[in-house]
């Protein structure tokens, strides 16, 4: 309960390495998420490299302004894509926010993207229990989507980017983010 109610989105991350053991332990606890039918459709693209960090941020960020994804607009709760383009475009924006490593989690067969958001969860939260920080980064989805960034990664084109996750030692403390109480709509 305490990781649950403690993880926060963290976008400010200190230069601190994370460490092999640790993204090995992280990816380790995704995928003990639950699957449909145990199958499993999740694989992983660790980055870590500053070079290629900011590589792929920068045309991430490009893409965002040129193309902005209206689907992930509507996810952001972000009013409209001006907005969006406003704000990719502004020279603070960063895509992964400087984090020092990137976890992307491909879904390796049709219709993995849930199972594939319940490794990202399990994956987060594991994070929070080992003291380092995390960010879903939707934003960049249509990055690791572009064929060529999966040729570069060697992830097959029919995979699809469920989730990219940013990930570091926090830099201070990520205020706490507020609920709206729970629909419970029929309890019978
Ligand atoms: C599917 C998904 C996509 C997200 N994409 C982004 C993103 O591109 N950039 C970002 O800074 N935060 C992103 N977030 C983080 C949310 O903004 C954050 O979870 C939400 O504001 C609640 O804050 P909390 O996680 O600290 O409770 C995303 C979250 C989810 C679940």
């Amino acid at each position: 309960m305490k990781a649950i109610h403690q993880r926060r989105a963290v976008r400010s991350y200190t230069d601190d390495p994370v460490s092999r053991e640790d993204i090995q332990l992280l990816v380790d606890a995704a995928v003990h998420a639950p699957s449909a039918v145990n199958c499993q459709p999740w694989a992983f693209v660790i980055i870590q490299d500053p070079a290629t960090l900011a590589h792929f941020a920068d045309e991430g960020k490009a893409l965002l302004v040129k193309e902005p994804p209206s689907a992930e607009v509507f996810e952001s709760g972000l009013p409209d894509i001006d907005r969006l383009r406003q704000m990719a475009a502004s020279e603070d924006f960063e895509l992964f926010h400087e984090a020092r490593a990137l976890i992307v989690i491909y879904a390796t067969g049709a219709g993995g993207i849930p199972d594939c958001f319940l490794a990202a969860q399990n994956l987060m939260l594991a994070a929070w229990s080992i003291g380092l920080g995390t960010c879903p980064i939707g934003l960049a989805r249509p990055l690791f989507n572009q064929a060529h960034v999966k040729d570069e990664l060697k992830v097959p084109q029919d995979w699809l980017c469920a989730l990219p996750i940013a990930l570091g030692r926090p830099d201070g403390e990520t205020p706490p983010t507020s609920r709206r109480p729970a629909q419970i709509v029929s309890w019978k």
